[in-house]
């Protein structure tokens, strides 16, 4: 049988066994719910009693917006899990059945990561449906372990609430920013030795940024490509395949599955900001499937290069790069492809700058504000962007930015090619 059908199949048991509406004691106090969710949630409703298809179609578009709203929440997700297993063992009586169904309902979330958006009816029935009743559950069982507890449920639960309402409140244009991080986000991950924040998710790739001390490990991965690069004056060494770079300002370089790479000797004062994407057409984003294996660097035979010789791992250096499209724009959108998806065997990494305002439905694509801000619209829904916000558009779904600062506004774009 089809993997997808047996991964389908489970959430529709699971959907069925539970009994959410014991959960939710006033569902429609949920969230900000705007009339195009609202509008949602009745077509699902329906579909649950009829099984018909007719009132689904023109509501696909404006689900698959939430669906992948909801699916970039796996960093304040994963980070609310966490700090309620901290807080686990000291949780009794109705607080303590309220909590493990939160833990519960959260590893099903996670769960259903693994399956990409669809661009179907299942968008709804399937995704959309998943995410509006765990997550209506979550909250509704958060409140119910605060009105008992004593420990602290209360800012778990806020920040909850944020999270979601950074997708609803939106329509569903979710946009998160790497300038504005707070530490309730960051994970940590021990076996290479960093700590993570995870952007944004789309179906096949993700964008996360890593603080680095000193150094993370050599690593490889089977089957995943990456792009790493960096925004901020740096001032270390990164390893790509059997090279050592040197690297003393912004940098961008690629990976290719099965090719070790690092961070190491930080000589800056501050932590190193190491911003990664990384995807594969089986793996999806970073984090979903564990697929890296892990050395020291002592072990590798690496060849030293100075940072003017980075082109030779196919790296670039990245402050010039956006600087020479600031100053190559004119009236028409300037577009370069900086790393190729023949680098890195799927993921892509171009500048785009842009005087007045751009179009894109690119496939699946994952946009960083470099400079500027501007309004973006996608469905008629409209949101403001500006530097240092990220952003996913799902595939065969258009996009426009509109420019509201007198210099271009200038976006790192990437997708995920088959390679
Ligand atoms: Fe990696």
């Amino acid at each position: 049988m089809p993997e997808e059908i047996i991964i389908y199949g489970y959430f529709w048991i699971a959907f069925k066994k539970k009994d959410y509406v014991n959960c939710i004691p006033d569902e429609t106090g949920m969230m900000i719910e705007s009339q195009a969710y609202t509008e949602i949630v009745s077509a699902c409703d329906a579909f649950q009693r009829d099984r018909r298809l007719e009132s689904l179609i023109g509501l696909i578009p404006q689900a698959r917006l939430y669906d992948y709203g909801f699916r970039s929440l796996v960093g304040p997700l994963e980070a609310t899990r966490a700090r309620i297993w901290e807080a686990c063992g000291r949780f009794q009586g109705d607080e303590k059945w309220c909590v493990r169904q939160v833990l519960d309902q959260l590893d099903e979330l996670d769960m259903l990561r693994q399956l990409e958006v669809p661009n179907d009816f299942r968008a709804i029935t399937v995704h959309f449906a998943f995410y509006h009743k765990a997550l209506s559950s979550i909250r509704a069982n958060l409140e119910r372990a605060c009105a008992s507890s004593e420990y602290g449920l209360d800012k778990i639960l806020w920040k909850f609430n944020q999270a979601m309402e950074s997708v609803t409140a939106s329509n569903g244009v979710y946009v998160a920013s790497w300038n504005d991080l707070e530490d309730w986000r960051v994970l940590h991950i021990p076996d290479v030795g960093l700590e993570v924040v995870k952007l944004i998710y789309a179906n096949r790739h993700s964008l996360n940024l890593a603080t680095i001390p000193n150094k993370v490990s050599p690593h490889k991965h089977s089957n995943t490509s990456e792009i790493h690069f960096s925004l901020e004056p740096t001032d270390g060494d990164e390893i790509v395949g059997r090279y050592r770079v040197r690297v003393a300002e912004p940098y961008a370089v690629p990976i290719r599955p099965g090719d070790w790479h690092a961070y190491e000797q930080n000589k800056n004062s501050r932590p190193h900001k190491l911003f990664f994407l990384t995807g594969s057409p089986q793996l999806l984003g970073w984090g979903i499937v564990n697929d890296r294996t892990v050395t020291e660097s002592s072990k590798l035979t690496l060849t030293s290069l100075g940072q003017g010789q980075i082109q030779k791992v196919g790296g670039v250096l990245l402050e010039r790069a956006i600087q020479d499209a600031e100053s190559q724009v004119t009236n028409k959108v300037f577009e370069k492809e900086l790393i190729s998806s023949s680098s890195t065997d799927g993921l892509t990494l171009s500048v785009v700058a842009i005087p007045d305002s751009w179009s894109d439905s690119s496939p699946d694509a994952i946009h960083l504000v470099t400079r500027g801000a501007g309004e973006l619209s996608v469905l008629n829904n409209r949101t403001r962007v500006k530097e240092g916000d990220v952003f996913a558009i799902p595939f065969c779904m258009a996009c426009e930015l509109q420019n509201e600062t007198g210099g271009p506004l200038v976006l790192l774009s990437s997708i995920l090619k088959n390679s």
